[in-house]
């Protein structure tokens, strides 16, 4: 086998172009915005099929060079990293196409919509010696940066249970996320950040997956209702996530977004100051606190441990450190399939009945 070679580290600022400048959350301008903030890295152009979104960059940002066809941009040489912000579908294929034009990629979360293309997409980034990152930003969240430094702390003794919930009742609205060929399914939306939390939270493999899956609503879309997948690690650790579209009971009393025990102790998170486990802040959760119970004896602490920052602008400086200076990858490719692997898993069980092995999963974040 022949060890790749790595490119030469690309000039300082590195030169990064957006593809896709969408409506719906802003999600493209948002990067555009993120990565500006590294003095590393210089955002100089963006590419969008809908040229009204082109004209919508122009107008905000009128020095960018804008592209309606992304062969265009690969093969411009004053690009050499691009940022995937477009429909779940298409990251696989832009990806493998920035790649084999020698271009640096970060692709937004879902990494892709299986695991086969997951790993297409590692081998060819690792052929050609590119970096391939996945934009799991959420782990910067204020609220899940508590969460995490209250586990690290051993405050609350070994965790062994974690619950996440997300949604409530809602017909899922029209446009590309709601058709399961384009997005993947009804997880494929908050789940991604919600697997990479628990992958980040709970160290080792996950041995096996349970999931559960319903669709007996909305025949008009054909994304589920909800998903649930119960992970169940090496060390005994088992996670509970949820993500539903037909939870009329949160309208009675909403399902706390964290719920995580431990052997000493437990945190809550109710998600107020998180947008209730959806994107309501763009910049990540800003306010808010995490609920902790510590039990020493017959002692029993309650506290509330406010959100840290949400600092999601790190991800590109983390990007630039890595491209300039040879520190880790921010997310890996092998990082982004885990969570690929372990929605392939619930799938695949909630069809079987049986728990489901994930695949290529060596427990490495
Ligand atoms: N990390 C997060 O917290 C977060 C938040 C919101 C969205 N996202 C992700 O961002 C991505 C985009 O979602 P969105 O809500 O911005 O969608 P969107 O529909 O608003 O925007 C997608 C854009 O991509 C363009 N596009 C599609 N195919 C293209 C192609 N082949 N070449 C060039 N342009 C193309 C479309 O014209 C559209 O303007 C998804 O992966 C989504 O999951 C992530």
């Amino acid at each position: 086998m022949t060890t790749p070679q790595r490119r030469p580290a690309p000039q300082r600022p590195v030169r990064c172009a957006v593809i896709g400048y969408g409506p719906s959350h802003s999600f493209g301008r948002q990067h555009g915005r993120w990565l500006s903030a590294s003095p590393d890295l210089d955002w100089v152009a963006v590419c969008d099929q809908d040229s009204a979104r082109l004209d919508a960059a122009k107008n905000d940002f009128p020095h960018l060079q804008t592209f309606s066809d992304v062969n265009q941009l690969l093969a411009s040489d004053a690009v050499d990293m691009v940022s995937i912000v477009t429909p779940h579908h298409t990251h696989a294929p832009l990806a493998l196409a920035a790649i084999a034009a020698g271009k640096h990629v970060v692709v937004d979360k879902a990494m892709c919509l299986t695991v086969a293309e997951a790993t297409a997409m590692i081998d060819a980034a690792n052929a050609a010696g590119v970096m391939l990152a996945v934009f799991h930003t959420r782990r910067h969240d204020g609220n899940f940066r508590a969460i995490q430094e209250t586990v690290a702390s051993g405050a609350i003794g070994e965790v062994f249970h974690v619950e996440l919930s997300g949604g409530g009742y809602h017909r899922p609205r029209d446009w590309w996320f709601s058709r399961k060929a384009l997005s993947g399914g009804a997880f494929y939306y908050w789940g991604p950040h919600a697997i990479d939390w628990v992958l980040s939270l709970i160290p080792g493999r996950v041995q096996g997956v349970t999931g559960f899956y319903h669709k007996k609503l909305w025949p008009e879309v054909d994304i589920e209702d909800q998903t649930r997948a119960l992970l169940r690690f090496e060390n005994g650790a088992v996670a509970d996530i949820t993500w539903s579209h037909a939870d009329a009971s949160a309208d009675l009393a909403r399902k706390p977004l964290w719920r995580i025990l431990g052997t000493h102790g437990a945190i809550v998170d109710t998600g107020a100051g998180a947008g209730s486990g959806l994107l309501t802040e763009i910049e990540g959760p800003v306010s808010g606190a995490i609920r902790t119970i510590t039990i020493d004896g017959e002692t029993r602490q309650t506290a509330d441990v406010p959100y840290k920052t949400s600092d999601w602008a790190t991800f590109y400086q983390d990007v630039a450190d890595h491209l300039l200076r040879g520190k880790p990858v921010p997310v890996s490719g092998e990082a982004g399939r885990r969570t690929i692997a372990v929605f392939e898993a619930a799938e695949r069980s909630s069809r079987t009945g049986q728990t489901e092995p994930v695949a290529f999963d060596s427990g490495g974040q």
